[in-house]
């Protein structure tokens, strides 16, 4: 397919997402050097740099260094700040930014079932979706779901341990990886569509006993979910050195998963991607390796 020539930065550059979603449009064909990476830490990207990719070092909390940065961006992914609590400012400034520079659309990665969630991190998301719509700039939700990564990154923890813990219940989680959304993003950055889209992102949902299952299977070690009481789970994670802070907020994820805010049926990320998303015993294999 011949791209038109337009200019794609990507914020969050740096990072584990951000990152996956620049190689990504490089892979689509998209010349590195009408790609730019915005990043806090250049030093972070200096790969990126190598590939011809335009580093340009800007703040979320700095409006100064996001106009400089965003200057001459056609379309824009706004991957979601890290720093829970000042999402929202953040994203704001990137977002007014953007407008300024002329920027035709901002795809920003928000959170799966914004509309109607528990999970207490769904605020600045649904902040950050109403403030997309009263800048005037038309704009693409990518409403993800769980990275499948959140789980695999604890596989030495499970097999040590032999078990999971948590508070989940039964809660379907329809969890993807980090390369699917990414790719993913790049369809909704690349395509011309007309007006705002939104997008609910997941791949086939699995329960943390189905997730202990498959860990068993694929690693052939014994791994069993064993599901806890918000209260006691809190507790092993305070044993587990977590603060109290720290240790309730994990646990309320846990429960948001529970009511099923991280599950649906959307078909809407194989759609994006062109082949249904990775499976989830395939994510613990490239775990393991
Ligand atoms: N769906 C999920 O399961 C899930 C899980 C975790 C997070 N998230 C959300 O998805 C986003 C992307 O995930 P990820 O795994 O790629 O996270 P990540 O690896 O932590 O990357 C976050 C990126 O945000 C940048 N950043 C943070 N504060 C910034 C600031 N003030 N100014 C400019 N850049 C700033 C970081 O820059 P530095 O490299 O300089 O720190 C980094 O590049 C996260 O930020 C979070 O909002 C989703």
């Amino acid at each position: 397919m011949k791209l038109p020539v337009r200019t794609y930065a990507v914020t969050g550059a740096s990072g584990q997402l951000g990152r996956l979603a620049v190689l990504e449009l490089v892979h689509r064909g998209v010349p590195a050097s009408d790609l730019v990476a915005v990043v806090r830490t250049p030093g972070k990207a200096a790969d990126l740099a190598e590939r011809g990719v335009q580093v340009r070092e800007a703040d979320y909390s700095c409006p100064r260094s996001l106009a400089v940065a965003l200057a001459g961006v056609d379309r824009l992914l706004l991957v979601s700040s890290s720093e829970p609590g000042r999402r929202v400012a953040h994203h704001t400034n990137v977002i007014d930014a953007a407008r300024s520079a002329g920027t035709s659309r901002i795809v920003y990665t928000s959170m799966l079932n914004a509309d109607d969630t528990t999970n207490p991190l769904a605020g600045e998301h649904q902040d950050t979706e109403r403030v997309l719509r009263e800048a005037g700039v038309p704009f693409t939700l990518l409403r993800n779901g769980w990275y499948t990564e959140n789980y695999t990154g604890q596989l030495d923890e499970y097999l040590r341990r032999g078990e999971i813990l948590g508070a989940a219940g039964a809660g379907r989680i329809s969890a993807a990886t980090r390369q699917d959304y990414a790719a993913a993003a790049v369809t909704a950055l690349l395509q011309d569509e007309p007006g705002d889209r939104s997008y609910e992102l997941g791949g086939s949902a699995f329960d943390l006993a189905e997730l202990a299952r498959v860990t068993s299977q694929v690693t052939g070690t014994s791994v069993v979910y064993r599901d806890l009481p918000v209260e006691e789970y809190t507790s092993s994670l305070r044993q587990a050195g977590l603060n109290q802070g720290s240790a309730e907020f994990v646990a309320a994820l846990d429960a948001s998963v529970a009511h099923g805010d991280l599950a649906t049926g959307s078909q809407d990320l194989a759609r994006l991607l062109g082949r249904p998303a990775t499976p989830l015993a395939e994510a613990v294999r490239a775990a393991v390796r």
